[in-house]
């Protein structure tokens, strides 16, 4: 089968709204999504999405949206982190209006004010959910859809596994349900269609191709890592984020130290120790990512395990749904 042969649409409720060929989202990833990533994807019939915060500052934030517009017609997102830790997001909403980005995906904090704007400006707005409360409000507050984010997912996983997330809050919300969380076959993403979902965010997966913007030994590790290898660690953000297990996050151990704990505890001192927390971490995933030390912190979730080649995101994306359609045509 010719890789550069584009599969039938799959159509769903994500496709329909959203205008796009098929029901994947290439997720927003800190230090690993850039333009280049969003273009192939998008161009080969999902949805690309970076992170704001990818940029260092607003304005360079705004030269990218652009450079994709002008690269691709076709949708792709952009990720807000709305909580008060982050200070950008009101600016970056601005722009995300004002270029009319046609799909918002919020995570943390409350998605009210970017729900509010974008819909103004004509475009969509996801949020990432981990519970049905959190769904049902922001389903409430008028999001477009949800990104289900489950046990197993790179970045900042959920507590709940897919196999139950998707049908749950099938039950009880009426926008559509986007899975998220060790996402990296086509047969994955059949049963999770058949589960309720219209549609998948893969994150992980796409650090395997060549457009992802990061050193080629954080791509060998995803190949050569297992499911066994994630662990949760709670020094990058103060929340449990999900890396590869390597030498060096064995010797610094998974959990805040006793004086940060310590300061945790008290309201006074807790949200400088987060501003803190999240500083260091982000600095360490960034030199991790970008060139070769020993300190080795590599978020990635427990879908390495079904990840063993590298290949061109337009590719992948194009491989997926045709495992898909043939799972869901053949059964199994
Ligand atoms: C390296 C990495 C960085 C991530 N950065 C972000 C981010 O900045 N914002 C966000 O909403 N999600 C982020 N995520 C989560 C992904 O968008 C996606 O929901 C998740 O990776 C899905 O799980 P999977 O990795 O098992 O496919 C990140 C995930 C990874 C692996």
């Amino acid at each position: 089968m010719n890789e550069k042969q584009a599969p039938k649409p799959i159509s769903t409720s994500f496709t329909r709204l959203l205008d796009c060929p098929y029901p994947i989202i290439a997720g927003p990833m800190f230090l690993v999504s850039d333009e280049e990533l969003v273009i192939a994807v998008s161009e080969a019939g999902g949805l690309g999405a970076m992170p704001s915060l990818n940029w260092r500052t607003p304005e360079r934030f705004r030269e990218a949206v652009r450079a994709v517009k002008a690269r691709t017609r076709k949708p792709f997102a952009v990720n807000l982190i709305v909580n008060q830790a982050n200070p950008r997001q009101h600016a970056d909403l601005a722009i995300c209006a004002e270029e009319k980005v046609p799909l918002v995906i919020t995570s943390l904090g409350n998605p009210k004010e970017a729900i509010r704007r974008m819909h103004e400006a004509g475009g969509k707005v996801f949020c990432d959910v981990t519970t049905l409360d959190y769904a049902r409000k922001v389903e409430a507050l008028g999001a477009d859809g949800v990104i289900a984010v489950s046990a197993g997912a790179g970045g900042h996983a959920g507590p709940i596994s897919p196999l139950v997330l998707i049908p749950y809050l099938k039950r009880h919300l009426r926008i559509p349900i986007i899975a998220a969380g060790g996402v990296a076959t086509g047969e994955q993403i059949a049963a999770l269609l058949l589960l309720g979902a219209a549609g998948v965010q893969v994150g992980t997966r796409f650090i395997a191709t060549e457009e992802a913007k990061v050193d080629p030994a954080y791509k060998d590790a995803i190949l050569r890592s297992e499911p066994e290898d994630i662990v949760m660690t709670l020094r990058i953000s103060g929340t449990p984020a999900a890396v590869i297990r390597t030498p060096y996050i064995e010797r610094v151990g998974l959990d805040l130290n006793p004086i940060e704990k310590l300061l945790y505890r008290f309201p006074q001192t807790k949200k400088a120790m987060k501003m803190l927390r999240y500083h260091l971490g982000s600095r360490a995933l960034e030199k991790a990512a970008h060139q070769t030390t020993w300190k080795e912190v590599w978020s990635a979730g427990q879908g390495v395990g079904l990840i063993d080649d590298l290949r061109p995101a337009g590719d992948l994306v194009r491989s997926l749904m045709r495992e898909c359609r043939d799972t869901l045509s053949h059964g199994y």
